[in-house]
C-alpha cells in the first residue's frame, strides 16, 4: 500500500446547513452562482442560496444540462472572465457540480478549455468553487473530477486536477424531496457501481479499504431493499452521506482500480442519451462475466460480506447474478435496447467512440483491448 491522502472539502450536512455559505464565502468575493435547468427554483434551494447571499455581491448562469456540454459551460467562462467573478457557487448534481469544476478551470486559462479534456492544459490553477449539493450520487461534492461532453462530437470526457476540489459542500437531504424517483434511484446505483470500481479488483490485503467498501455496499443494499422508505430522514440521511463517501477517495487509496465499467458507460451516455448510472447499470455485469477469472476472490469476498451468500464453487457467479438482481429489483434496465433497432451498429459505434478516446486498455490490469470490449458489448446491447 502506497498512497498520499487528503480530502480538504469542508463538509456541512443536515437540515438548513444552507446557511453555512454566507461565512463559507467571504464578503469581499464576488460569486458566479452556477445551476441547471431550473430545479432549484421550484424547491426552495435558489430562495435559500439566496438569503445566504444577501451580503454578497453575485451574478448567476443557469441552463447546465445533465450531462453537461462544453457548449453550454463556454458561455459561464466567458461571463465569469467578462464579469471578473472570484468565487464560483455550483448549485445542483453532478451535472452541474462537474460543469462548475470546468467552469473554474477555464475562466483561469487563456486556451480553449477542452484542452484540460484533451490533456493539452493540465489544470494547475482555479477558482475557489463552493457546492451545495441537490442529488446525491456522484461523490463530485468532494472529489477532484469531472465528466464534460463535447456535443457536437459526442466525446464525454473525465478530467480532474486536485485545485478543483470543492472548498466546501452542503449536504441537507431535505432537498432530495423534489427528486423524481429515476434520480433517487440513479443515486443508490451510480454509487454502488463507484464503490464496485474500487473494491471489485484483487486482494491486496488493503482491511481498511476493503472493510469500509463492504460497508457502503450494505448500506447501499439495504437502502433499495427498503425502498419504500425513501420518504424517511434515515433513508434520505443514509443515501447522501454514503453517496459521498463512495467516491470521496478513502476506499480507492492505495488500491487497484478498474473503471471500466464506467468508460464503456460514458460512450452510451454520449451516443444514445441514457441516464450516467443506468448506463452503468447495462455494462456492470457483463464487465464483471468477462474478467471473473481475475476477479474472482474479491467476487467471492463481496458474496460473502455483503450478500451473505453461502459458500459454493460458484459463488462468484452467484454474486454477479445478485448485483444484477439487485439492478432488476430497482426497475433499472441491465442492456441497452434503445439504439435505433441495430445492435451490431450500436456495437461498433461504441467502439468506434472507444478507439478514438485511446480507452484501449482498461481494467485494474490494463487487459481490456477494444477486442475483449467488444465481447463485452455483445452481451450489452441487444
Ligand atoms: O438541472 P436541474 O433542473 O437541477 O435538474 C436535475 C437534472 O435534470 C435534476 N435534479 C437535481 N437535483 C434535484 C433535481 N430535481 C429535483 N429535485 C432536486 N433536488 O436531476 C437531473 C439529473 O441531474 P444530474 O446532475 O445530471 O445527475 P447526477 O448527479 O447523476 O450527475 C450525472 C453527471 O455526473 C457525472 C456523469 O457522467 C454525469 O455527467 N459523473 C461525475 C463524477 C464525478 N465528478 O466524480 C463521477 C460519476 O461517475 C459520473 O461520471
Ligand atoms: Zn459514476
Amino acid at each position: 500500500m502506497k498512497f498520499s491522502y487528503s480530502n480538504s472539502t469542508r463538509i456541512h450536512f443536515g437540515k438548513e446547513q444552507t446557511q453555512s455559505i454566507a461565512k463559507e464565502i467571504p464578503t469581499d468575493k464576488k460569486v458566479l452562482l452556477i445551476y441547471g435547468g431550473g430545479s432549484i427554483k421550484k424547491n426552495g434551494v435558489y430562495d435559500q442560496v439566496k438569503a445566504a447571499l444577501a451580503d454578497h455581491q453575485w451574478i448567476e448562469f443557469s441552463g447546465v444540462e445533465p450531462n453537461p456540454t462544453v457548449e453550454t459551460l463556454d458561455k459561464a467562462v466567458a461571463l465569469a472572465k467578462s464579469e471578473q467573478v472570484d468565487y464560483v457557487l455550483a448549485v445542483g448534481g453532478g451535472s452541474v457540480i462537474d460543469g462548475s469544476k470546468y467552469v473554474v478551470a477555464a475562466a483561469l486559462y487563456d486556451g480553449d478549455g477542452w484542452d484540460i479534456m484533451t490533456g493539452k492544459y493540465r489544470v494547475k490553477k482555479a477558482l475557489p468553487l463552493g457546492v451545495v449539493l441537490t442529488l446525491p450520487a456522484t461523490g463530485s461534492e468532494s472529489n477532484s473530477g469531472g465528466v464534460v461532453t463535447k456535443k457536437a462530437t459526442q466525446d464525454k470526457l473525465p478530467f480532474g486536477a486536485p485545485v478543483l476540489r470543492p472548498v466546501f459542500a452542503v449536504m441537507d437531504p431535505d432537498v432530495m424531496k423534489t427528486l423524481p424517483e429515476r434520480q433517487l434511484i440513479n443515486g443508490i446505483v451510480d454509487a454502488w457501481v463507484h464503490v464496485c470500481e474500487q473494491y471489485l479488483t484483487y486482494p491486496t490485503g488493503a482491511m481498511v479499504q476493503d472493510g469500509y467498501a463492504e460497508t457502503l455496499l450494505r448500506n447501499l443494499k439495504f437502502l433499495a431493499e427498503q425502498y419504500d422508505q425513501r420518504d424517511s430522514d434515515s433513508w434520505r440521511e443514509n443515501l447522501m452521506w454514503t453517496a459521498n463517501q463512495a467516491l470521496n477517495g478513502l476506499i480507492g487509496a492505495g488500491v487497484p482500480q478498474d473503471w471500466a465499467t464506467h468508460m464503456m458507460g460514458h460512450e452510451i451516455t454520449a451516443l444514445y442519451g441514457v441516464d450516467h448510472a443506468r448506463s452503468l447499470a447495462m455494462v456492470h455485469a457483463s464487465v464483471l462475466r468477462h474478467e471473473i477469472a481475475t476477479k474472482r476472490e474479491k467476487l467471492e469476498q463481496m458474496g460473502r460480506n455483503v450478500f451473505a451468500l453461502d459458500e459454493s464453487d460458484n459463488l462468484a457467479e452467484a454474486t454477479i447474478d445478485a448485483i444484477e438482481a439487485l439492478y432488476r429489483q430497482l426497475d433499472v434496465a441491465t442492456q441497452l435496447t434503445d439504439h435505433q433497432g441495430d445492435a451490431a451498429k450500436a456495437i461498433d459505434n461504441i467502439i468506434q467512440q472507444l478507439e478514438t478516446h485511446r480507452m484501449l486498455k482498461l481494467g485494474e490490469h490494463r487487459t481490456i483491448t477494444l477486442e475483449q470490449s467488444r465481447e463485452i458489448l455483445k452481451q450489452v446491447v441487444a
